[in-house]
């Protein structure tokens, strides 16, 4: 079943309609993004993206810097809004209910045009179907460990202490238990990072999005991340978009991998069908030597 879908989402930045349209006619001609800054001034960030994300599916997106990763996910949560395109997300799903692994590629009638949301219901959107780890943790530095996590929860009807609780508790889950009232500066790089995925799982949102959320760590602590990432992934049935720029990250934890080069998507597949069947030389020279 579909969680998120992409359709036909092209990103021009800084142009008007007439300045977009003309972007869009030479990438549509076949010009690459490069090609295109030159010609116009505008950048690419995505050209005609369709991608259908599954429920439950831990759903990694790769790419070299400047590929279109970030204007991807940000998409999801319309920090950004498209130049042409639109996006669906089926907002019935509840991450607490196990979805079968389906695959359709319809859109359900449940599912919602976000383009469309108005005001109130956008922040409605954001408060409860998305959450989202950022690569720099984001921590508050004034607050708690315990308030950082807690804090997510102030939109919801819940006692005080009912949310600390509910913190406590995925504080357990990503392993820092008892450091409830440390602050963020008092922490190493990878235990901020499980306060910000503590933060996340706390608001009980059915997707997850991770914009290189593991990118900054040693790689030691890092591959602990992924592991705890993946355990918990088991337990939670999440949908979860992960960006990443290592294939490495992206065949460890991706059960599919889509792949943009220059705003394109230029393949989406299982790390084996990304292998065996590479739709071009930059497909194949990530997965060369990968097994
Ligand atoms: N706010 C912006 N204004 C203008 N151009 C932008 C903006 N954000 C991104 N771009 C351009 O869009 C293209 C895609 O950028 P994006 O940040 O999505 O890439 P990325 O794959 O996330 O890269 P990285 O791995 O470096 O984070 C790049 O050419 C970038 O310069
Ligand atoms: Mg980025």
């Amino acid at each position: 079943m579909n969680h998120i879908q992409l359709k036909n989402i092209s990103k021009i930045y800084n142009a008007t309609d007439s300045q977009a349209k003309s972007a869009l006619a030479l990438l549509a001609e076949g010009m690459d993004s490069v090609a295109v800054k030159a010609h116009t001034g505008y950048s690419v960030g995505l050209y005609d993206v369709n991608l259908a994300i599954e429920a439950g599916e831990l759903h990694c997106i790769m790419g070299l810097s400047g590929s279109g990763k970030s204007t991807l996910i940000r998409h999801i949560n319309r920090l950004i809004d498209p130049t042409s395109g639109q996006i669906w997300v089926d907002t019935a799903i509840d991450s607490t209910t196990p979805m079968p692994s389906v695959k359709t590629h319809t859109t359900a009638e449940s599912a919602i045009n976000i383009l469309q949301l108005n005001d109130k219901e956008l922040q409605q959107y954001r408060q409860q179907t998305i959450s989202m780890v950022f690569q720099h943790f984001g921590l508050m530095p004034h607050m708690t460990v315990l308030q950082n996590v807690a804090y997510g929860l102030r939109v919801r009807k819940m006692s005080i202490s009912e949310r600390h609780e509910t913190a406590k508790h995925w504080l357990n889950e990503v392993g820092l238990p008892n450091l409830e009232s440390s602050y963020p500066d008092e922490l190493s790089g990878g235990m901020q990072q499980r306060v910000g995925l503590a933060r996340a799982l706390a608001t009980d949102t059915p997707i997850l999005l991770m914009d290189e959320a593991f990118s900054a760590l040693d790689p030691l602590i890092r591959n602990q991340l992924q592991d705890q990432l993946l355990e918990l992934q088991a337990r939670l049935n999440k949908t979860i978009v992960f960006i990443t720029h290592d294939i490495d990250e992206a065949i460890k934890v991706g059960q599919r991998i889509s792949i943009l080069n220059g705003g394109r998507l230029v393949q989406t597949g299982t790390p084996e069908e990304l292998r065996h069947h590479p739709a071009d030389d930059y497909v194949a020279q990530f997965m060369r030597a990968k097994h």
